[in-house]
């Protein structure tokens, strides 16, 4: 495929010209590319071309909760918002506990073909908040280990499961909440667990990866952590930078913060401490939501709430969100995706950026449609997506694939 035409953004900066896509592997950027015969053209004057999204932090729900959301229509979500890469939580039925069930969703997603996905494994068997003996069975390509939904309560079970993940080269995805806590002091049961997963990963050289950070100590626990060497990245999420707990209370965890906590985030984005964003896509029914589940869908309304947040309102260079939603991400999880350039994966976004328009929960490809997003006017809506060369996501207005003119 030859994109042509695109305002080209992506970590490394910003360029006009033109990408082609050859045997699902980006072989030239930038500049004017002729169109080798047979080559479908797509002509994506006056919008942004990206490399497509990855998101750290998802939530399929297959097996176990299928009516929320399955593999395809997660995978459907995650084309309509950019993605073509996510990393699944293991809080499924049964929990995701072995290579056996993470290799067999993963081959399930790469069958349907829109988002590839790593499947986590959780650092308790079953979430059962003790055993970490499965963890030194696991195969090479599973390396990263999540409780999500929960946190690990006992100090020494965390110390167990970090010294094998040192040991094993896993990375540790904490979800910081001391659960004893949560009830009576959320913040609380954020900072502390924070605060005890930096020192447990300092103690034994695990890689630490800090999910959903959302208040100001927490992030300022990473950043001296970061400048101590402990080997600690951390995402933010849309939700924590759009809103704060003067204008939603939309039930979520971790919370909804303070405006000086939102403040705090952005400023820590600003600065180039923040490692990613990640949506925490939590889809659930009406029915669960009204019974008090925790969550919100994300995937397709997170370049939007960004870019609009960050870029417009704040004057955050495109590039450098590029580099929060796709680079930073397939960093950490060790992808050859993220950037505009030759030998990546040929994965691009094109997105319109200058007229807004307005989330409409109907029109997600998603089963599910828990969002505080609805009725928003935005700015940056996804076009088109492209994974490997292919076409896995066009919006009604999309500009269409022409054969070349060499035909
Ligand atoms: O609000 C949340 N919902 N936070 C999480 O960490 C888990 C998620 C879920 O699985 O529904
Ligand atoms: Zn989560």
């Amino acid at each position: 495929m030859l994109i042509r035409n695109a305002r080209l953004t992506d970590a490394g900066g910003e360029r006009a010209g033109d990408i082609l896509i050859e045997n699902g592997r980006i072989a030239r950027v930038g500049g004017r590319i002729d169109a080798p015969a047979g080559c479908p053209v797509v002509d994506a004057a006056g919008l942004a071309a990206l490399p497509a999204f990855v998101d750290l932090h998802t939530h399929f729900r297959t097996p176990g909760y299928e009516y929320k959301e399955t593999l395809a229509t997660g995978s459907a979500a995650a084309a309509r918002g950019g993605y073509t890469f996510v990393n699944c939580m293991a809080n499924t039925k049964p929990v995701c506990s072995s290579a056996a069930m993470a290799q067999s969703l993963m081959d399930d997603a790469a069958r349907i073909g829109l988002c590839d996905i790593n499947q986590c494994i959780s650092i308790t068997k079953d979430f059962d908040g003790h055993t970490v003996s499965h963890l030194r069975i696991l195969p090479h390509n599973l390396r990263f280990i999540s409780e999500d939904g929960k946190g690990v309560r006992e100090s020494k079970v965390m110390y167990q499961a970090m010294a094998i993940a040192a040991e094993k080269g896993l990375t540790v995805m904490s979800h910081a909440e001391d659960m004893d806590l949560s009830p009576i002091d959320y913040r609380l049961a954020e900072n502390l667990e924070t605060a005890r997963n930096l020192y447990i990963a300092q103690s034994t050289g695990a890689r630490l990866h800090m999910c959903h950070v959302s208040t100001r100590e927490a992030m300022e626990d990473i950043i001296t952590a970061k400048a101590r060497g402990v080997k600690v990245t951390c995402e933010v999420t849309p939700h924590h930078i759009w809103f704060d707990d003067t204008v939603s209370s939309y039930r979520v965890n971790p919370p909804i913060r303070a405006k000086a906590d939102v403040e705090y985030l952005i400023a820590a984005i600003e600065d180039g401490d923040v490692d990613a964003i990640a949506t925490d896509h939590a889809p659930h029914t009406e029915a669960d939501k009204a019974a008090g589940a925790p969550g919100l869908v994300g995937l397709e309304t997170a370049f939007a709430v960004c870019y609009t947040r960050l870029c417009v309102q704040r004057g955050l260079p495109l590039s450098t969100l590029s580099r929060l939603m796709s680079k930073g991400p397939a960093d950490i999880l060790g992808l050859n995706k993220g950037l505009l350039a030759e030998g990546y994966d040929g994965d691009v976004v094109l997105a319109e950026l200058e007229q807004p328009f307005t989330v409409r929960k109907e029109d997600f490809a998603g089963r599910s449609r828990n969002t505080p997003f609805d009725g928003l006017s935005l700015r940056g809506r996804v076009v088109m997506t492209v994974k490997a060369g292919k076409v896995t996501y066009r919006a009604p207005d999309a500009p269409a694939a022409r054969p070349c003119e060499h035909l």
